[in-house]
């Protein structure tokens, strides 16, 4: 049986998800089908700018590049109702299977542009995106949020919007905007959230070990999303699901920058790009400091491919 099957925009969730969080410049289209092989159920992209793609950047439009065997999510973030219908109906998500829409992002210029956390300050125009949303995207719609913005936590009243909305499922990442990724969630909100909205939530935020998972399983969450501890370890959705992982890290980041080499037009921009990932892949290595020191200088393939062959 499936984890999760979808039909006329329902989604139905067989088992627990563990899903890969979306993270911006993080959870390329490579690096989302590494964790898919290790046993994602679910991945979520970085997100993707609705304005844009209304307006035919074709740097966004490379961004909805998907090749994993999971369930493919694709978040997108926007405040304006009017742009969805026209960017829905040029069939550019035909690769993925879910629309999340982004209601949580905490950055200051995100924000200012009433996108991401934003959304939870003007209930009445997510309202009108939302219902926008799940009326023209030809796919299921959830949504990701926090506790609130500007010192007022109304996920709860948020989440009830959404549901009424016609939105499948919520993702709660249980800090405020104000907290950014400081200090610990609020656990107790997840359960409150299930009480209130009665559609399935994924828990967000602090999930690192089969523990963590147990206990939103316990409470009743339809799944977890994995965040930081998926960066530079894909590993961690074979630990966490109790399987075999199907190749090793090093076959991992092989794999990552053999595809990004289909990606990326330029040797400078992928090495630019790809270092970051490298970074935390060695995370764990011995020596893991002055291999990091050494991958700061590092300006071309030849030296990333060299440090790879190296590793155990
Ligand atoms: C580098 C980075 C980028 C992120 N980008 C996004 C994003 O694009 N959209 C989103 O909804 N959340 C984003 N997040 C938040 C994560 O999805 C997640 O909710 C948060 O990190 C808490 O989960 P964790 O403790 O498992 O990391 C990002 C987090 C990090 C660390």
């Amino acid at each position: 049986m499936k984890a999760i099957e979808i039909k006329n925009n329902q989604i139905k969730f067989n088992k627990f998800i563990y899903a890969l969080a979306p993270m911006a410049g993080v959870t390329d289209f490579a690096f989302r089908k590494i964790c898919a092989d290790f046993g994602a159920d679910m991945v979520v992209s970085e997100m993707i700018s609705l304005k844009a793609l209304y307006n035919h950047s074709a740097i966004t439009s490379k961004m909805l590049r998907e090749d994993s065997s999971a369930i493919r999510c694709c978040q997108i973030f926007t405040h304006e109702a009017d742009i969805i219908k026209p960017v829905f109906d040029a069939e550019s998500f035909k690769n993925f299977d879910i629309i999340d829409l982004n209601c949580g992002c905490p950055a200051p210029k995100i924000v200012k542009n009433k996108d991401g956390c934003a959304m939870m300050s003007d209930l009445q125009n997510s309202k009108k995106v939302i219902s926008a949303l799940v009326e023209n995207c030809h796919k299921p719609v959830s949504v990701k949020f926090r506790l609130g913005i500007n010192g007022q936590e109304n996920y709860l009243e948020f989440a009830k919007m959404c549901k009424e909305c016609g939105v499948q499922f919520l993702t709660l990442h249980a800090r405020t905007r104000e907290q950014g990724y400081a200090g610990k969630v609020d656990k107790s909100a997840y359960k409150k959230l299930i009480d209130a909205v009665k559609i399935p939530v994924f828990w967000s935020g602090d999930i690192i070990s089969i523990e963590d998972a147990n206990f939103a399983k316990q409470i009743g969450c339809a799944g977890v999303m994995i965040g930081r501890a998926a960066l530079g370890n894909p590993e961690i959705f074979s630990l966490l699901k109790g399987t075999t992982p199907p190749y090793s890290k090093k076959q991992a980041i092989i794999n990552h920058l053999e595809l990004l080499k289909t990606y990326f037009k330029t040797e400078k921009t992928l090495v630019a790009y790809f270092k970051k990932h490298l970074m935390w892949y060695v995370r764990a290595s011995k020596n893991a400091t002055q291999i990091k020191q050494e991958i700061l200088h590092f300006e071309n393939l030849a030296q990333i491919e060299e440090l790879i062959n190296n590793l155990d």
